[in-house]
């Protein structure tokens, strides 16, 4: 249990801090073993960020108060958080309180489970096109092949009839996007990114080809909704939400309060002359589903666009980490291996929306690999007021830091941690505190909304693939699991075989 007792002292910094780089050193050569040993510093500890200081959550309650009972104190913010917005300015993962809650009840009804069931057949079909093309390839990296099937299930879910060429082109510009934020985030020296090097006028150019492509497919739904189509697709989702139509020029039934935060961060994407009323209040405490949006106050167009721009950023490559890195354990793990084939080659050769519920092993392979590799390893937050934590008093403005991985990785919440067993995740095997630990898509208000698409695509992308090919790994390949913002797998080289055993009706 952590202290409660009000502390005069303050909590301890982690050892092996150096003048102006604080921590960095270690942030930069083995952060994964550098955050994870941190709890046996304490419940609390103060680390730097070069010169920056924040505050390090280590004990799983303290956790939940900071992400849960006490969020309405704490708004994202931070490092990460800062070289994201310009890519995904006021869209979902970037938009602060209080646009936010009303933002996630528009959102929220096309991510329940049974919403995303209707995308599995999408997910089925890429998930056949990977399998495909990693058995025509012969050796293939993993994570390389899965990560465009990840991403074209996404914009094909948005907006479904989005021709495959521009698919292409918005996927080349977004990796240029996300190389880009990496190094900003890695090397925030603002002017060494606004010099007119070739990698800044490409990451300036790709940015702005983006935008430009996500705000075509906004208006191009919306003509198709102004035609009377009823589209399927996330997009049109969000669209028929709030039963009305803001506008961007504040004409429309809807006028109104959200302001457009990125062009006063002057990131140049654009002003925001957003019109419509926030209707609804709340303490920010809940996942935002519990009110119907008034009508008249669905999104305008602008935010549409933002929120085209937010998914993409956060969900367009987690699931081919785990995709790739279960491949990776699948290889060294016959035991587990075999329970995994004998499930997956009773698949349905037509795969239908009760597709994932038919493949719990499958999602537990998924949940153990979230548990060790918990793609968002590090959640960022700034506090907005004083707050006390474990009985320490913090000022307004402290940068606190929660990390999913040194959670996962505590051997007393799961005994032996590094050993990948998924049956951990059998009905009452792991403990409720364990479970309440677990968390790869965070907790609160904050919440990742799409936690249950990217089961449903990591559990069928998996299930495809393995049911044809054995994967064991290339020679000399050499799996790297960095600790980017997200975290990335590397060097998952693979040699594809064919399995021989799969039921001859069931095959490629
Ligand atoms: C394995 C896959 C995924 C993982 C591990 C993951 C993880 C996370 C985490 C940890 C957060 C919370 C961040 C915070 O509290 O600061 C988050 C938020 C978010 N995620 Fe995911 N995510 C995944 C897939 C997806 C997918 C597929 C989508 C879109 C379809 C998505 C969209 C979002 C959005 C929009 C938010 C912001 C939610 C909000 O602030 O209300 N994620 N994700």
């Amino acid at each position: 249990m952590p202290s409660a007792a009000t502390s005069h002292q303050p909590p301890p910094t982690a050892p092996g801090a150096l003048p102006l780089l604080g921590h960095s050193l270690r942030l930069v050569r083995d952060p994964l073993p550098f955050v994870g040993g941190l709890r046996e510093q304490g419940e609390l500890v103060r680390i730097r960020v070069g010169t920056r200081p924040a505050l390090v959550v280590c004990h799983p309650s303290l956790v939940h108060e900071v992400l849960v009972t006490q969020a309405h104190r704490f708004e994202k913010g931070g490092i990460i958080f800062e070289h994201l917005k310009p890519v995904s300015g006021n869209g979902l993962f970037t938009v602060e309180e209080p646009d936010h809650l009303r933002h996630r009840r528009l959102m929220q009804p096309a991510f329940t489970k049974p919403a995303i069931a209707a995308y599995t057949q999408i997910m089925a079909e890429e998930a056949h096109r990977l399998s495909e093309a990693v058995g025509r390839a012969g050796t293939a990296d993993i994570k390389a092949a899965t990560r465009p099937a990840v991403a074209r299930i996404l914009l094909r879910s948005i907006f479904p009839t989005m021709p495959p060429e521009r698919v292409l082109h918005f996927l080349r510009c977004l990796d240029t996007v996300f190389a880009g934020v990496f190094a900003r985030i890695v090397l925030p020296v603002d002017f060494l990114h606004e010099l007119p090097l070739p990698r800044n006028v490409r990451y300036q150019r790709a940015l702005e080809q983006s935008w430009a492509t996500a705000t075509s497919i906004v208006a191009e739904a919306r003509a198709a909704q102004r035609s009377g189509a009823h589209g399927a697709g996330l997009l049109p989702e969000f669209m028929r939400a709030g039963a009305g139509v803001g506008t961007d020029a504040g004409t429309g039934a809807a006028a109104g309060a959200d302001t457009d935060r990125r062009a006063q961060a002057g990131t140049g994407a654009g002003s925001n002359a957003d019109a419509d009323t926030n209707t609804n209040t709340g303490t920010g405490t809940g996942t935002g589903t519990g009110k119907n949006p008034a009508p008249g106050t669905g999104f305008t167009d602008t935010q549409l666009r933002d929120q085209v721009m937010s998914l993409l950023l956060a969900g367009s490559e987690n699931a081919a980490t785990v995709v790739a890195l279960a491949c990776h354990h699948l290889a060294h793990d016959p035991r587990v291996e075999r329970l995994l084939h004998a499930e997956v080659d009773s698949l349905p050769a037509t795969p239908d929306a009760g597709l994932v519920a038919s493949l719990p092993y499958t999602a537990r392979v998924a949940t153990e690999i979230l548990r060790l590799y918990p793609p968002v390893w590090c959640i960022d937050r700034r506090a907005q007021e004083n707050f006390t934590l474990a009985g320490h008093r913090f000022p307004a403005g402290t940068d606190v830091i929660v990390s999913p991985y040194l959670l996962h990785h505590d051997p007393e919440l799961f005994p032996d941690p590094e050993h990948f067993l998924p049956e951990r995740w059998e009905p009452g095997r792991t403990s409720e505190r364990a479970r309440a630990a677990f968390i790869p898509f965070g907790a609160g208000n904050r919440k990742c909304i799409g936690d249950a698409f990217g089961m449903a695509e990591a559990t069928v992308l998996l299930a495809v693939l393995t049911r044809s090919w054995r994967l064991r790994p290339a020679p000399g390949a050499r799996v790297r699991v960095l600790a980017r913002a997200p975290l990335a797998a590397r060097g998952v080289v693979m040699r594809v075989e064919k399995r021989t055993e799969v039921p001859a009706d069931r095959g490629q």
